[in-house]
């Protein structure tokens, strides 16, 4: 076990592991000191998962279970639950703050002013209490994903968006230099199972209303929020990639 890095070596780290392989790094990380935890939210960052059963060491993963999902979004974390034999920690928004919002602004309100207060309350809090128990995670972010917003993010960083007084989180993207390709090939070598939403069009998969098939060639982020200039397409779970 290393301990958890200090602000001013993660910079040090991210630019020794630039190169390395996803695996590397996750081995990296699953081998800090302290709470590490992956953060799955149903898609292909599966294949951190499957990374992660054949390092052999014990890992933990969460899922935001924003209540709007696919349903195949939800048949495929059970699937995966049972099929790597793991514990999946699923992290709901408080019902109040749902119901209240719900209540004044209706249950599509993201399509009139934007996903940014939804998000809040269903993405973002529930990750903020469950990075408060936390000392770093790892994400399945990659810079091709949102050339508008994660065309620079290195393989590690010190979370800017969720570390609290006196606290340094460590976030790690060991995808972050993966393309799609990558990923995919993968996944069919490997015999990784997927979301059924792949087989319909979908790319990128978030929440059900916010989320659609592309056409050949269209980008995958032109799924999400697409009614949003591509350049805030983040919902505050990765805000610190927003470009100021
Ligand atoms: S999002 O911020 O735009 O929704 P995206 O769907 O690209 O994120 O996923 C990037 C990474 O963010 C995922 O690989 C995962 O680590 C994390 N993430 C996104 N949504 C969730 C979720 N519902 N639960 C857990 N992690 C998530
Ligand atoms: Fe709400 Fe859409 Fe954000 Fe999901 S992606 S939390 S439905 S605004």
């Amino acid at each position: 076990m290393t301990a958890i890095p200090t602000v001013d070596i993660i910079d040090a780290l991210a630019a020794e592991y630039a190169d390395q392989s996803p695996s590397e790094i996750l081995a990296l990380a699953l081998n800090q000191e302290g709470e590490i935890a992956l953060s799955f939210s149903g898609a292909e960052d599966v294949v951190l998962i499957d990374m992660a059963s054949h390092l052999g060491k014990p890992f933990r993963v969460f899922s935001l279970d924003t209540g709007r999902l696919h349903s195949e979004t939800y048949q495929f974390i059970e699937k995966v639950r049972k099929h790597y034999n793991i514990e999946i920690e699923i992290c709901f928004p408080e019902s109040e703050a749902v119901q209240t919002f719900v209540k004044n602004k209706g249950l599509f309100s993201f399509f009139e002013d934007g996903h940014q207060e939804c998000c809040g309350i269903r993405k973002v809090q529930p990750l903020r209490k469950k990075l408060a128990t936390l000392d770093g995670w790892i994400t399945g972010q990659r810079k091709d994903q949102s050339p508008g917003t994660r065309d620079e993010i290195p393989v590690i960083q010190a979370d800017v968006g969720f570390s609290g007084e006196g606290k340094q989180l460590i976030k790690y993207n060991p995808l972050a230099n993966w393309s799609s390709d990558e990923v995919w090939s993968y996944i069919r070598m490997m015999e990784v199972p997927y979301n059924a939403l792949h087989e319909k069009g979908f790319v990128s998969i978030g929440c059900e209303p916010c989320t659609r098939p592309v056409l050949p060639n269209q980008h995958e982020r032109e799924g999400r929020w697409w009614w949003e200039e591509a350049t805030h397409k983040e919902c505050g779970l990765h805000a610190g990639n927003l470009k100021k």
